[in-house]
């Protein structure tokens, strides 16, 4: 090639982009790529019934498991990005089977799914990169777990090695209540038995997401958000898939942020590169801000749920691209990633009997005008052949809006949830009481 002329590597065109997945933190991201520039049409599959409500969304009704439908929807619909939304498709393998047929993905293979799917597999990689987390041992039976135990003689947490919907997981009170969690956990009380537990010491301190959009080397780190796992005000009651979240959390200065792109972030990814993973996608690390500083409870492989609700609407219009890039494998040809500097609040309305046994079915009303400022997220929804809407899962539908403060920002989420009503409704009173006077 001549020497005069320059190389101009760019991105290729981005005007179709298919996400997978039906839940909240799906519908937030069509919401927000629908409005990048060049994007002319976001599917969801299977989506929910608050697809079609966004600007140029659409559902396609395809299971997330029903790859060869999906593959010929790509073919039809022209599809430059796919964004797989929920961890069980990504660890069982729907990222590679796209990259097979040549498809730009935006979410990691098997192996990097493994950050999420096994937990003894997360921490060996955060031990082998010396990423601060919680002590831990790995054990294959009853007996190794309790011998650990005996000779701790302190209570414990008690992970499932696997993917278990949230439910793997007991932060035990006592030695005794350690002791059940272990035997539940191998043998498979609430979730299927687990073939190896994760022993872990109780970290003390208030609980951060942080999330990074990586293209397999580098990366670019959004706002910081807070979720809310417990069901109750005051962080009481069963733990669910997260009732409300706001951001940017105050509790990260951006020198913390950076800390802890250099110590958790990196270390991790590079960790990933060193086995030979190229990891595009989300890197989710759940953080303790501990006294002895910030330490890794959890590492997932895609954005969380409510957090992405909460993070979408902070998020430039050059998100669409960034993603792609990630895709690609070249984040260096991405724009800047531009995030607004405003806070934003979301609370998720659940049906009666959540987690537990979630009551369905239920018509829901909407009398909510959404505004630049405030949007309605669904969840679990459906929708009949009358245009009513009624819920279909345990998480409805969620309320997110920003404001110069996060007083004004909930105000205007509670204000709005008002609107919003099905038999049995509920929702914490109290999300973002960290940042909140009142
Ligand atoms: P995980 O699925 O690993 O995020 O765990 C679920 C929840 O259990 C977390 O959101 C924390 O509230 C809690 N948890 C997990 N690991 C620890 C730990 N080492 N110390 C204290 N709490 C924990
Ligand atoms: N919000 C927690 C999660 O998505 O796992």
């Amino acid at each position: 090639m001549p020497s005069s002329t320059t190389v101009k590597k760019e991105l290729p065109p981005l005007h179709q982009i298919l996400i997978i997945g039906s839940g909240g933190r799906e519908n937030a991201l069509a919401w927000s790529l629908s409005k990048c520039p060049d994007v002319k049409e976001v599917w969801v599959a299977p989506g929910n019934a608050g697809t079609n409500q966004h600007h140029r969304c659409s559902s396609l009704e395809i299971g997330e498991e029903n790859f060869e439908e999906l593959l010929k929807a790509c073919k039809e619909k022209k599809i430059n990005l796919i964004i797989i939304g929920p961890e069980d498709p990504l660890a069982a393998g729907l990222s590679e089977k796209f990259r097979d047929q040549g498809l730009a993905v935006f979410g990691p293979s098997t192996e990097g799914a493994k950050l999420e799917s096994s937990k003894a597999w997360a921490k060996t990689l955060m031990n082998e990169a010396g990423i601060p987390t919680a002590k831990h041992w790995t054990t294959n039976t009853k007996k190794e777990a309790l011998e650990v135990l005996n000779g701790l003689q302190k209570a414990l947490v008690v992970k499932a090695d696997g993917l278990a919907g949230g439910k793997g997981v007991t932060v035990a009170e006592s030695i005794n209540a350690t002791a059940e969690a272990i035997y539940d956990t191998f043998e498979g009380k609430y979730i299927p038995p687990s073939e190896q537990v994760v022993l872990e010491e109780k970290l003390e301190g208030p609980e951060v997401s942080v999330f990074a959009l990586c293209d397999g080397k580098e990366m670019v780190i959004l706002p910081t958000a807070q979720d809310h796992k417990r069901l109750k005000d005051g962080d009481k009651g069963p733990n669910t898939g997260g009732m409300g979240a706001y951001a940017p959390t105050p509790l990260i200065t951006p020198e913390g942020l950076e800390n802890i792109k250099k110590t958790i972030l990196e270390p991790a990814l590079n960790a990933l590169k060193k086995k030979g993973i190229d990891y595009r996608g989300v890197i989710y690390a759940g953080l303790i801000l501990t006294s002895s500083g910030p330490k890794v409870i959890e590492f997932n492989c895609r954005f969380g749920d409510p957090e992405c609700q909460a993070l979408m609407p902070l998020l430039g219009p050059e998100l669409a691209k960034v993603l792609q890039a990630c895709a690609h494998g070249c984040l260096e040809l991405a724009p800047e990633l531009s995030t607004k500097n405003i806070c934003s609040a979301c609370v998720v309305a659940v049906a009666p009997g959540y987690p537990k046994s979630p009551r369905t079915n239920e018509e829901i009303k909407i009398d909510l005008q959404t505004s630049d400022n405030l949007q309605i997220f669904h969840s679990g929804t459906k929708m009949d052949k009358q245009g009513s809407f009624f819920t279909a899962g345990g998480r409805v539908l969620s309320i997110t809006a920003q404001a110069e403060s996060f007083e004004e920002a909930f105000n205007l989420t509670y204000k709005g949830l008002l609107e919003i009503n099905f038999e049995g409704i509920n929702y914490r009173r109290d999300i973002g009481h960290q940042v909140r006077n009142s």
